[in-house]
């Protein structure tokens, strides 16, 4: 499964990019207004680090608009990825620029039929939120796991994105799900990492050898 970062803050790009492990990054019109940067500047920086796809999203809510919106998006650099939202004219101008080969991510995606339509529009990637289906005490895994049998079903190749991810189970249920790529926030990057009996084991692991070092440095000298 592909791991994405999901925010426009340079440096947690950069900090999960270092450590090998990133495949791309998904922005939105909040995480960009959060940074009080310009935008067209940021996603260039952001294309510097990450070669893998980067998400930016128009705020037009016509077809036209969207074109228009995506036009110097797409020059910015090969990896740029356009995202739309699951509306009406979002399908449209997915079925325009897919044509065109331009990737396309569909985004605000809360049920499976939007899912549908974004494959036979020749979306590149699909973003269920679960996290905020959960917020609202629905079942976010449940349209993942939909959209996945329903994509298979016929062959569709647009890759299922899992976003709104708010913690390292919902990174578990989707790869178990088969989620193609999933997008979390870099604290949810670095927790994955962490386990208590890891950082137990690793403390008692490194105490018996600097024991053992000790004692056979006191009777061999030489071998250590
Ligand atoms: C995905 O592309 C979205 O930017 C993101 O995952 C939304 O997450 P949120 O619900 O935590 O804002």
């Amino acid at each position: 499964m592909d791991i994405y970062i999901d925010t426009a803050d340079l440096d947690e790009i950069k900090q999960a990019a270092a450590l090998g492990v990133l495949d791309g990054v998904t922005t939105n019109p909040s995480l960009v207004a959060r940074e009080g940067v310009d935008f067209h500047t940021r996603l260039r920086e952001i294309c510097q680090v990450v070669s893998g796809p980067v998400s930016a999203e128009v705020v037009a809510t016509d077809h036209d608009g969207m074109i228009a919106e995506a036009e110097p998006l797409i020059g910015i650099a090969d990896n740029i990825v356009i995202k739309l939202p699951c509306i009406e004219e979002g399908v449209r101008a997915c079925k325009t620029l897919s044509d065109r080969g331009v990737r396309v991510n569909m985004t605000l995606c809360f049920q499976p039929l939007q899912a549908l339509m974004a494959a036979k529009a020749g979306a590149f990637l699909i973003s269920p939120f679960v996290g905020r289906v959960d917020d609202v005490g629905g079942d976010g895994m449940e349209i993942i796991q939909q959209i996945r049998q329903i994509y298979d079903n016929y062959g569709y190749e647009t890759k299922i994105l899992t976003a709104s991810i708010r913690h390292p189970q919902h990174l578990v249920q989707a790869a178990l799900i088969g989620s193609d790529v999933a997008t979390c926030p870099l604290k949810v990057i670095q927790q994955v990492m962490k386990h208590p009996l890891t950082d137990v084991g690793l403390k008692k692991f490194l105490a018996d050898w600097h024991e053992a070092m000790a004692v056979l440095q006191k009777k061999e000298p030489a071998l250590t």
